[in-house]
Order: structure tokens, then C-alpha cells, then sequence
């Protein structure tokens, strides 16, 4: 099966009450361990790839290992649905070049900019991607954390006005959209002492809004405290990370949110097989010894969220 778009997995995970998961890639390993979990558990999955991800392992390195885990899946008899996606675009340009560029799926992050200009380069990048059959997502309201290295503070970010989003869809075009309900990127979501909250209000006003549109939820890592121990058992420090509790995540794959963005609880499972690994064996130096471990604990990862997060098992 050649790599596909979000529509028909939107559409079916909104039917059904369930989410896609949508995991950021940066090496093979990460990508094998992702594509291992979905295939076995027969679920569609969708893999984003950042500017920095571009940067540090190149476009067409990124491209190559995707369709590699496509080629096999299939070979071995669980042929999946797996969408190629530009996590967080920051401009036309760099959209245009992941459309022509074999990716089926881009978002245009105008969160920062001014409404207008944001309804602007949106739907500049709709029209382009429309013509060449790729979807597209968007963000209406800011989150904070980490986006690209620049840091967004909690004073600076906003949430989504749920007045606004029919407007900014019907003007745009775009297939779905991100909004700011109280995540944060990052394996620091929340104080130390603060109680994890989102805002259920606003997302429901914003399906009430907008029937049947698929939600995207960034910055919903849970940062499972089984990895973040086994990093600070192993010479890590990562004191006070936390995340979005399991429990609201689950509730908001019922709900219009139909993709779920998980790229920090990769880093920490990956960091913590790693660590682990080297700890345990100090004289090991064959790099497939640890990032073997690493890309396990990836695959451990990613089968929990899709069975108890997500949802999506059995829907390939
Ligand atoms: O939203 C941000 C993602 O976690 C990507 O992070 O820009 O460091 O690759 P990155
Ligand atoms: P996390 O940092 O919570 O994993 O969010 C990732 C994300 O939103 C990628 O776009
Ligand atoms: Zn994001």
C-alpha cells in the first residue's frame, strides 16, 4: 500500500470514537520501532517529521525510511495505513517543499501570527496542497512550551477561541485543525504542584462549531513516569517531568480529537533504553546494542498508547 493521506483515518477514528496517533520520527530506529507496534497491532498511524527532524537526518532520508516501513509491513502480511506528515510548518516554502516532496499530509503553524495573516498563508498552502492531493492542518490559538526551539512561555500562549474556527476553516480550506486546550510541548507540562487541567469546554464548543471537523491535539505526551524513573536511575535528570494524565487523552480521542501528537514520550523511551543499557553493560560500544534497547522500549511505547490511549487497534 503506498503512503496515504489523513482523510479516510480522520473520518473513520471520528465515527468511531478513537484517535490516530501521530508520532514524530528523527531516526531508523524511532521509525522501526513505530512502525513495528502499528503493523502488529493493526492500526493506522501517522508519521511527522519537523524542521529540526529535516535538518538533523534530511528530507530524503526521512522519506526513504517511511516508505521502508511501509515495504515492510506489508511484506510481513500486516499491511498498515501510514500518512507522512510535516509536524509544525512555519512557512509556505517549507510546505511546498514536503508536498513536492513525496510527504501526504503538511500543517502550516500560523498560530503566531496575526488572525488574518495566519487565514492568509493557510489557505495559500491549502490551494497548493489541494492540487496536488495532500491534506492539510492548521492551528488556531498558541500552546506553550518548546516549538522549534523557540520557547513559547505560558504568558504568550492562548487558547482557541472557539469563535473563530468556523470562520478560519470555511475561509481556508484546511482538512483539520490544531487547538489550545491546555497542552504544552515538552516533558514539562505542568508545575510542580499544579493539577494537570484541559479545557473540555472549548473543545466541545469547537465541535459544536464544527461537526464532524477533525481535531488535532499537539503536546499530549503523557510522560510515563516508568521512563523518566528509568533515566533517573541511570545517571539522567529529569526531576519534576510531567505530562498529560492518560485519562484525558483517552477522553479527548471520544471526542472530536481524531490526531494525538506524541514526540517527548518517544524521546524518554528511546533516552531511557539507551541509558539503561549502558548502564548495565558499561562495556558495550556495538551501537546496535543500545539503540536496540532503545528502539524496543520505542515499540513498548507506542503499542500502550495505541491500545490504551488512542484506540486504535484493529482499525488499519
Ligand atoms: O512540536 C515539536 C516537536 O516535538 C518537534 O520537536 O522541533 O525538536 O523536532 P523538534
Ligand atoms: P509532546 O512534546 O507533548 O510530545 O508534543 C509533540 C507535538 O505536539 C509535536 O507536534
Ligand atoms: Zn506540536
Amino acid at each position: 500500500m503506498p503512503l496515504v493521506t489523513t482523510t479516510d483515518m480522520f473520518k473513520k477514528a471520528y465515527e468511531g470514537g478513537y484517535a490516530i496517533g501521530a508520532f514524530n520520527v528523527n531516526n531508523m530506529e524511532i521509525v522501526q520501532g513505530i512502525a513495528d507496534a502499528a503493523s502488529e497491532l493493526k492500526s493506522p498511524v501517522i508519521l511527522q517529521v519537523s524542521a529540526g527532524a529535516r535538518k538533523y537526518a534530511k528530507h530524503s532520508y526521512l522519506v526513504h525510511l517511511v516508505e521502508a516501513a511501509l515495504e515492510e509491513a506489508s511484506k510481513s502480511g500486516n499491511d498498515i495505513p501510514i500518512a507522512l506528515h510535516l509536524d509544525h510548518g512555519a512557512d509556505f516554502d517549507i510546505c511546498k517543499s514536503c508536498i513536492d516532496g513525496g510527504f501526504t499530509s503538511v500543517m502550516i503553524d500560523g498560530s503566531s501570527l496575526p488572525y488574518e495573516e495566519n487565514v492568509e498563508v493557510a489557505k495559500r498552502v491549502a490551494d497548493y496542497a489541494h492540487e496536488k492531493g495532500v491534506v492539510v492542518e492548521a492551528e488556531l490559538g498558541q500552546l506553550a512550551g518548546i516549538e522549534d526551539d523557540v520557547n513559547v512561555d505560558a504568558a504568550n500562549a492562548s487558547y482557541t477561541d472557539p469563535d473563530q474556527v468556523e470562520d478560519f476553516v470555511n475561509r481556508t480550506g484546511v482538512d483539520s485543525l490544531a487547538i489550545a486546550i491546555g497542552t504544552s510541548h515538552g516533558a514539562f507540562k505542568f508545575k510542580p504542584g499544579q493539577k494537570p487541567q484541559l479545557r473540555f469546554d472549548i473543545l466541545e464548543e469547537v465541535a459544536k462549531r464544527l461537526p464532524q471537523f477533525p481535531i488535532v491535539l499537539h503536546g499530549a505526551s503523557s510522560v510515563s513516569q516508568e521512563y523518566v524513573k528509568i533515566i533517573q536511575e541511570n545517571g539522567g535528570n529529569l526531576a519534576d517531568a510531567i505530562g498529560i494524565p492518560e485519562d484525558m487523552l483517552r477522553k479527548a480521542a471520544t471526542m472530536a480529537v481524531c490526531k494525538i501528537n506524541i514526540d517527548s514520550d518517544l524521546r524518554l523511551a528511546m533516552t531511557a533504553g539507551v541509558r539503561e543499557h549502558l548502564m548495565a553493560h558499561p562495556e558495550h560500544f556495538d551501537p546496535r546494542q543500545y539503540l536496540g534497547d532503545g528502539r524496543k522500549y520505542v515499540k513498548d511505547l507506542v503499542s500502550h498508547k495505541i491500545l490504551e490511549v488512542l484506540g486504535s487497534d484493529g482499525k488499519a
